[in-house]
């Protein structure tokens, strides 16, 4: 049975990829989900496969070598998956240090645990073990408004302290591969949407504030143009570059769906609109009269735009939920998972996971 290593599995996207990995593999293989619980990171979202005895929690620091080498002693890794982040802007503007060592050393941290743990005396790997570092299309930096797409040739130039982070963690895996021929992929991937996103991110703090009758803030001209994936698809394309992707290359991900902020946000009222019943007293609440311009974002970059050709041709990908599903999709899981909602912005779930722990 395959030992799966994930990183940063009680966040957004990694969740989800447990999740989509349970669902598609299930007792096939396990899953050691290895995270820090950060403000990011909460267990209630595998609150339904984490009683699996196929599935282990273990609450550490990327960056604590001993815990992470303890868990390579212990089980016999087969894949890393590693999503372990900080993964806002806002925030890596306001404080970057904590950026730097979590998505640096942090990575650093997971491949040297890694290249250890796989090493063989003659300095090749033990056969079929795969790490794969979860990355960003943030790290091209950004295009302009009337053409061009990223594609994996295109130069690094990051603006953001965050995605300066992710690019220098993409660079020590490149390093690594490059140096050890250790044995890793690089995945770049474009904004992801979906449900147990954190609502400090665009589309889920906007479906929120507008079903509470709250502003919806657009930062500078609301015309800045990310390309939306769901997270499903993210999930599939990062297994799918593990299992088929050649070993050492990069792989972009994204499904050419490019919309400017302030499109997403008409869209989102308009779907709220369309799938509250009648008689209902958010109805009245969700208007456009919420939409609110602030200050832009220090360094906001305009336009993001992901070539996915080399995937979809050597691996075979492709994103199956248009934007319009998606958005559905989503709003409906919110509109499911009120309580989650409240926790997470009341700052509930942090009891819940500490009260967890202890079980553990
Ligand atoms: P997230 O902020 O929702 O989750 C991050 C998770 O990592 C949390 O569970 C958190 O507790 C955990 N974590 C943070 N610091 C840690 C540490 N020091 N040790 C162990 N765990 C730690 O992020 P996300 O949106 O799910 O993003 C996951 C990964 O995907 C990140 O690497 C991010 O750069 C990348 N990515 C995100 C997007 C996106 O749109 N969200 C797009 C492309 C790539
Ligand atoms: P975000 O979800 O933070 O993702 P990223 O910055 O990693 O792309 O933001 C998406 C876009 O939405 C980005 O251009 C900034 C903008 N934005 C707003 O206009 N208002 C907001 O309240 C937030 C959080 C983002």
């Amino acid at each position: 049975m395959r030992t799966y290593l994930v990183t940063g599995g009680a966040g957004f996207i990694g969740s989800n990829y447990i999740h989509y990995m349970f669902k598609k593999y299930d007792n096939e293989i396990r899953i050691i989900n290895v995270d820090k619980l950060t403000y990011a990171g909460n267990l209630e979202n595998l609150k339904d496969i984490e009683d699996r005895e196929n599935y282990t929690f273990v609450k550490a620091d990327i960056c604590d070598s001993e815990a992470i080498m303890k868990i390579f002693d212990e089980n016999d890794i087969d894949r890393v998956v590693h999503f372990a982040a900080e993964s806002h802007v806002d925030r890596s503007i306001r404080n970057p240090e904590v950026f730097v060592k979590t998505n640096v050393l942090g990575t650093l941290v997971m491949l040297n645990a890694a290249k250890s743990a796989w090493e063989l005396p003659d300095g090749t790997f033990k056969p079929d073990k795969k790490f794969l570092h979860v990355s960003t299309d943030e790290v091209y930096g950004s295009l302009e408004e009337d053409g061009g797409f990223f594609y994996e040739t295109t130069p690094y130039d990051p603006h953001s302290p965050y995605s300066a982070s992710k690019a220098s963690s993409d660079m020590l895996v490149k390093s690594y591969m490059d140096t050890y021929k250790f044995p890793a992929n690089i995945t770049n991937c474009s904004n992801n949407y979906g449900p147990y996103q954190f609502p400090e991110k665009l589309i889920p703090l906007i479906i929120n504030n507008a079903l509470q009758g709250k502003k919806l803030p657009v930062y500078g001209d609301g015309k800045n143009v990310r390309d939306w994936l769901y997270v499903m698809d993210h999930a599939k394309g990062i297994d799918m570059v593990q299992e088929k992707g050649r070993l050492f290359e990069t792989y972009n991900i994204g499904g050419h769906n490019e919309k400017q902020n302030i499109q997403i946000i008409h869209i989102i009222l308009d779907t709220l609109q369309e799938m509250l019943p009648e008689g209902d007293p958010r109805k009245e609440l969700v208007s456009e009269n919420l939409i609110t311009y602030v200050e832009d974002r220090k360094g906001h970059d305009r336009r993001y735009a992901i070539a996915p050709d080399k995937i979809k041709e050597e691996v075979g990908w492709y994103p199956e939920t248009c934007f319009e599903d998606g958005i559905r999709l989503t709003i409906q899981w919110f509109f499911e998972h009120e309580d989650w909602m409240k926790n997470v912005t009341s700052g509930d779930y942090q009891k819940y996971y500490e009260a967890m722990y202890k079980t553990k």
